[in-house]
């Protein structure tokens, strides 16, 4: 945990972590949050919602009055609750939901619908109002925050990534092989660095690194030198 001095150095500090799915993104925003005392956002888990809400209402996206419909009912809260981030939608927790297959089979197409993703970028940037924040998605340090005071770009090997993917199903209970894992987060890379709007890119001043042959202490461990070297105004070339 952040001490108050920490707390204080860095205050009303950004730190924007991008990258496709399966780089450890989610893992390490957690760990430098916490390790930071900073609030963590995660925009993919707003994306998540969005698609839940279109599945639970049945809503087809091509139809503009729908759109409408789903943005103007958006009522998706990202809170913390006893040391757990949760996600609402009005008072029904939706933490679990949006992690389904459906959701995550229906989730690239909302992604790549431009009024969704300016409605969202517009929300997440009121989040980077609220102080120190340590957000992590595609495109963070692109889009959403593009003046962040550190940027990184995590990467891995694709057979690492959807190794990883596959793990943590078995660890929910879930059945599931390396080849089902790999053809769906191929197709997740394809929606997510080819869309028109917002897609997955490294930010020219992103700090990249990646995770193949790391652990998650080891990629914690340098993130965090490049994000106290970065807001201390020194050079962070030590994380590459
Ligand atoms: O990180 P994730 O797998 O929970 O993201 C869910 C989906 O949302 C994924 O298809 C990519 C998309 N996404 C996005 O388009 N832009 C973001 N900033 C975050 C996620």
């Amino acid at each position: 945990m952040a001490d108050a001095r920490v707390l204080k150095i860095y205050a009303g500090k950004v730190i924007a972590i991008d990258g496709p799915a399966g780089s450890g993104k989610s893992t390490i925003a957690r760990r430098i949050a916490a390790a930071l005392g900073f609030t963590y956002l995660d925009t993919g888990a707003m994306y998540r919602a969005t698609a839940w809400i279109a599945n639970e209402k049945k809503l087809d996206l091509t139809d503009q009055d729908n759109l409408h419909q789903l943005l103007v009912g958006w009522d998706v809260r990202l809170i913390v609750e006893e040391g757990k981030n949760k996600v609402y939608f009005g008072e029904e927790e939706i933490t679990e939901a949006i992690r389904s297959a459906a959701v995550t089979a229906r989730v690239s197409e909302v992604a790549a619908e431009p009024i969704i993703r300016e409605f969202l970028v517009a929300v997440q940037r009121k989040y980077l109002k609220s102080g120190s924040v340590v957000l992590e998605g595609r495109d963070t340090g692109t889009v959403v925050a593009p003046r962040a005071d550190v940027k990184i770009y995590l990467d891995a090997e694709m057979k690492t990534r959807a190794m990883r993917r596959m793990l943590e199903y078995i660890q929910d209970g879930k059945d599931t092989t390396l080849e089902e894992q790999t053809k769906k987060m191929s197709y997740r890379d394809q929606q997510d660095l080819n869309r028109a709007v917002g897609p997955l890119k490294k930010a020219p001043d992103a700090v990249v690194i990646d995770t193949t042959e790391l652990n998650i202490e080891e990629v914690t461990d340098k993130v965090l030198r490049v994000c106290k070297a970065r807001m201390s105004g020194a050079k962070a070339g030590s994380g590459k």
